[in-house]
């Protein structure tokens, strides 16, 4: 099956309205030639900003957390549904600053995703090992167990809904991308993972993400189950996001 390549900007705890400002000028101006799907996440109080400025292009709205709650009193909570009201299509969950900043659990993250479901919004579940867990071979039970436990709340057919972002910890804002085999290899277990448990894996798209940039990008989009990337530091600046998302349009099927 041929799968849609996808890229995310996960901008973390940064911007300003300004800085924003500036930056998606640029990528609207500079990135007409761009013919692959991609979506910016900006932190909550810029979703209203970014989503006007962005309405009419070619780059979608996104979001990089959600409250597992639907309303009411929850004080600093952000729902589904008043992402969707914002104009978001996306949302990331269980990213693993939120895992271990914020004590994230993978039933909180199962909690999360299907919350986004049901609100229509497409989340973006994020699995990964730290580099302890990989050096003490811990690596696929770790991410089959994060894997396991979204699918076991959803269901099969929910599951197949979902975008999954294989973030090795050791590899976000580190600088050290894991090679195009090791993110390959894992890539390709999670999507056996998934099939194992009756999910249509081959629809599922798997992005990855840890220090992508646009002089890597190419090598990992190369990978038969790489599906996109999901990009942090590098989504901040214009040429460098431009680049990774060049990348996987040059490939685009
Ligand atoms: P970096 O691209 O800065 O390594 O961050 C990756 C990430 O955590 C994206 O969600």
């Amino acid at each position: 099956m041929v799968r849609k390549k996808l890229v995310v900007g996960n901008w973390k705890m940064n911007g300003s309205r300004a800085q924003n400002d500036v930056l998606l000028s640029a990528l609207k101006e500079e990135g007409r030639d761009v013919a692959v799907e991609v979506v910016v996440c900006p932190p909550y109080p810029y979703l209203g900003q970014v989503g006007q400025a962005l309405e009419g292009a070619w780059i979608a709205l996104g979001a990089q957390n959600i409250s597992s709650f639907n309303a009411g009193a929850y004080t600093g909570e952000v729902s589904a549904s008043m992402l969707v009201d914002l104009g978001c299509a996306w949302v990331i969950v269980g990213h693993s600053e939120r895992r271990s900043l914020f004590g994230e659990a993978n039933e909180v993250v199962a909690v999360k995703v299907r919350a986004a479901l049901e609100a229509g919004l497409n989340p973006i579940v994020c699995v990964g090992e730290t580099l302890g867990q990989r050096e003490d071979g811990k690596a696929e039970a770790v991410v089959g167990e994060q894997i396991d436990s979204v699918v076991s709340a959803l269901g099969q057919d929910g599951a197949a809904k979902l975008t999954v972002a294989y973030e090795p910890v050791w590899a976000i804002g580190t600088g050290r991308v894991a090679l195009p085999e090791q993110a390959q290899a894992m890539h390709r277990f999670i999507r056996a993972r998934l099939d194992l448990a009756g999910v249509a894996a081959e629809g599922v798209r798997i992005l990855y993400g840890g220090s992508v940039t646009a002089e890597n990008a190419p090598l990992l989009f190369v990978q038969p189950d790489i599906d996109g990337a999901l990009v942090g530091g590098a989504s901040l600046v214009a040429p460098g996001f431009l680049g990774i998302c060049r990348a996987a349009s040059s490939m685009a099927a």
